[in-house]
């Protein structure tokens, strides 16, 4: 029996109904770890995705915490219960390899990338980073270096000291500077930050080849070189500060500010602090320079967004993630986080003159990963390291925590 026109017409005002309140209540729920100070690139991000399709609703999803020692945990109770986000936040590398990719949780990539143009538009090594056993596993937002040491350009040139270029040269300023009555040259923070400073004293004191050669098993973490690395790093840490593991690592860039320090090494999500949060000028609010002994390397990393298996709004993450990788949505991010864009074709005119001395390294240096921050080593290691150096710390025991490192890296099947 057919329906009369009036029933007809109530059945296509319900069917539009449900279309217009199923795209009213589309939904999208990113993950990270950039809260607060943190916070102002990523917002930039989501106010151009909510431009782009108004219609859904997105739920910025942080747990705050340096280098997102909280927000891993929380992401992996959700993994294994089975309520992922819909995009969550990772380091490009093996962070996000040697966890849950190994564990078949993520969507592979790889048609993305390459209906978006993708493996044209980020540099090859990049897609290397993020690529294994023939699949494509995140969108790479931005390029972070880790080996950056920032200082305060007038209180320098009060205390007469320059910018050290080796870490022998480094201990020695630190020497200097405590007679000035400087009781912290150097001032670092909670456990990760130390480990930040361990991977940038290791690089600048065994090169960038012989840091490659850890990670890839060729030099043991007992070789004599590394040991004698690690006294180094001791040493560093004799100039630091003796509250560090209550410190966050902005806390720690307000004592360059302020004049308190000399010294503090890490990555350039510092840059972003000091201009976008403290609204301070490049060059003389805030210095920098490699950190000591790396003047060639660039150490990187990437914070990338992969598509867990089971998302529940799977085709609103995947324009997330088209919009991270897109030139538009780079520019937007980069130059208010201190990172420079993935992709190759970045509109530099928008960065800052920090920025823009990175972008440069980044073509001209030899580039190696970052341990702290998941390029070159599994979840395994970095998780169970944070103990290697706090024992390290309160012990300065160089041959033992070398030794317990190469136990790590040995269970975590590094150079396998
Ligand atoms: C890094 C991350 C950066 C920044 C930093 C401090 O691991 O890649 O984007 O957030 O931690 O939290």
């Amino acid at each position: 029996m057919s329906k009369s026109p009036f029933k007809k017409a109530l059945l296509i005002a319900a069917a539009l109904a449900t279309t217009t309140s199923a795209l009213a209540a589309g939904k999208l729920e990113i993950f990270s770890w950039w809260a607060g100070d943190e916070g102002p690139a990523l917002e930039a991000l989501v106010k151009l995705y909510k431009e782009k399709y108004p219609s859904v609703t997105v739920d910025n999803a942080t747990v705050s915490g340096g280098a997102g020692t909280n927000a891993k945990a929380v992401l992996k109770t959700r993994m294994l219960g089975g309520t992922p986000p819909d995009s969550f936040q990772a380091h490009a590398g093996q962070e996000l390899i040697g966890t849950w990719v190994v564990a078949g949780r993520m969507e592979d990539l790889s048609s993305l990338f390459k209906s978006e143009g993708w493996t044209k538009a980020f540099p090859a090594d990049v897609v290397k980073l993020i690529s294994s056993k023939g699949g494509i596993w995140s969108v790479p937002v931005n390029v972070h270096r880790s080996n950056v040491m920032w200082y305060n350009p007038a209180k320098l040139k009060a205390w007469g000291v320059t910018v050290p270029k080796t870490w022998p040269e480094f201990i020695n300023t630190c020497a200097t500077l405590k007679k000035k009555g400087v009781a912290a040259p150097l001032v670092v923070g909670e456990n990760w930050t130390q480990q930040h400073l361990w991977e940038n004293v290791m690089i600048g004191t065994l090169g960038a080849q012989g840091w490659e050669n850890l990670w890839a098993g060729k030099t043991k973490f007992t070789d004599p070189k590394v040991v004698g690395a690690f006294t180094t790093f001791g040493k560093v840490m004799d100039c630091a500060n003796k509250d560090a593991s209550g410190l966050s690592w902005q806390q720690a860039s307000d004592r360059i500010i302020s004049g308190q320090s000399a010294f503090n090494i890490m990555g350039d999500w510092a840059a972003g602090y000091y201009t976008t949060t403290k609204k301070l000028a490049p060059g003389q609010g805030f210095g920098w320079a490699t950190a000591p002994g790396t003047s060639k390397t660039f150490v990187m990393l990437a914070d990338s967004f992969g598509l867990p298996k089971g998302a529940k709004n799977r085709a609103e993450a995947i324009n997330w993630l088209k919009l991270l990788g897109s030139k538009q949505g780079q520019d937007a991010f980069n130059p208010l986080k201190g990172s420079i864009a993935a992709r190759t074709d970045s509109d530099l005119s928008k960065y800052n003159t920090y920025s823009k001395s990175a972008a440069t390294d980044w073509k001209n240096s030899k580039i190696v990963g970052s341990m702290a921050h998941g390029a070159v080593a599994p979840e395994s290691f970095m998780s169970a390291f944070g103990a290697v150096i706090d024992q390290f710390v309160a012990t300065r025991n160089s041959a033992g925590a070398a030794a317990a490192a190469q136990a790590l890296a040995t269970r975590a099947g590094i150079g396998q």
